[in-house]
């Protein structure tokens, strides 16, 4: 089954236009779809119905496109899969309200799905919808917490990014009949493979091609947020130099170089600009002078990897097949 078609044929011809033209206008957009295949191959794994899946796979990507609509609001970002965002295109109003009306018509999708399954997947389903709202409260009180640690991050990006792709496969698991040992597989394969796809949404952020990605590359920065990448960077600048390791030369000269690096990504860290052109060709400079790329690629790769040792635990068929070239073709993503 084509989720992607099945996506496009959600009928948004309905009044008042400003309420629906937007989220036509999001939903035809395109974007990866990945969190309804998950839900798809999710049912797969075990044998489960399409049919049966479909509407929770629906309500997933109506409810992914909800939550871009208020985070593209809360990031001030401007364009989205290269096209100007909601709150752009009309205005912040519209983004906030359409947005909530993709909220309602994802859990009418949800709904329809088989009424021996509903009760436990609203349930399911409530406990990631409110870990996000917690995940993304995190991401917005971190913009102006100087000392996150990195295990804070991962909390805050398992709970933003991670749940909403662990809840697909296992909704999907779970419909299909999967015994709870077997959600629970597919579950941290989801939260693994949604760190790595979050980490390598933060690189993509800073060293994106704005044409693939289609986002604005340098939102990140200018927003302060404290990604993966702007921690390694502080991580690296804090540290004494490896030895033989030197980027700047002179390893006596270099531990210094790299405390005054640190000191300038904090000072532009507690700005907060109009112009942010200047801003973000300079902390990118400092990410690449520290090396920090290489080492956040490799991150995620050890997250990959996580998800596809998992993956052997679970049943070896033609899905889990899908699965393994999903997560795979998601580390090398350049969108
Ligand atoms: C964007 O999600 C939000 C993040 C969790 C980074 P996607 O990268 O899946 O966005 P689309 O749906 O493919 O556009
Ligand atoms: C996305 O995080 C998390 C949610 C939308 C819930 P980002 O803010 O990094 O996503 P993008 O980069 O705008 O897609
Ligand atoms: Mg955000
Ligand atoms: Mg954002
Ligand atoms: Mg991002």
């Amino acid at each position: 089954m084509d989720v992607n078609k099945e996506i496009l044929k959600l009928d948004w011809e309905r009044e008042p236009k400003g309420l629906y033209a937007p989220i036509a206008y999001t939903l035809a957009a395109g974007g990866k779809r990945v969190r309804p295949q998950l839900a798809m191959i999710g049912s797969q794994l075990f044998g489960g119905k399409d049919e049966e899946v479909l509407p929770a796979a629906l309500a997933l990507e109506v409810f992914h496109n909800f939550t871009l609509l208020h985070d593209d609001v809360m990031d001030k970002a401007e364009v989205r899969r290269g096209r100007p965002t909601v709150h752009i295109q009309w205005n912040e109003n519209t983004a906030i309200l359409s947005g909530d009306q993709m909220m309602i018509e994802a859990y009418t999708l949800l709904s329809q799905v088989p009424e021996r399954a509903l009760a436990r997947v609203l349930q399911l389903f409530n406990k990631m919808a409110t870990e996000i709202c917690e995940g993304q409260q995190y991401d917005v009180d971190f913009e102006q917490k100087s000392d996150v640690t990195i295990e804070e991050y991962l909390m805050m990006i398992r709970l933003k990014t991670s749940v909403l792709l662990a809840n697909a496969l296992q909704i999907g698991a779970y419909i299909a009949g999967a015994s709870e040992e077997e959600q629970q597989a597919v579950y941290q394969f989801g939260i693994n493979i949604g760190l790595a796809f979050q980490i390598q949404d933060d690189i993509l952020d800073v060293w994106g091609d704005p044409k693939t990605f289609g986002k604005a590359v340098g939102g990140d920065i200018a927003c302060n947020k404290k990604t993966f990448v702007y921690l390694e960077a502080m991580r690296r600048s804090g540290e004494r130099a490896p030895q033989n390791a030197s980027v700047f030369g002179d390893p006596a000269e270099e531990k210094g170089e790299r405390l005054e690096a640190r000191e300038e990504l904090e000072d532009w860290y507690n700005q907060v600009l109009d112009d942010n052109k200047e801003k973000i060709a300079r902390v990118k400079e400092i990410f690449e002078q520290l090396g920090v790329r290489e080492a956040c690629e490799q991150v995620v790769r050890d997250y990959t990897q996580r998800a596809l040792d998992i993956l052997e635990t679970l049943p070896q068929n033609e899905a889990s097949e899908e699965l393994r070239k999903l997560a795979e073709k998601l580390l090398v993503r350049r969108v």
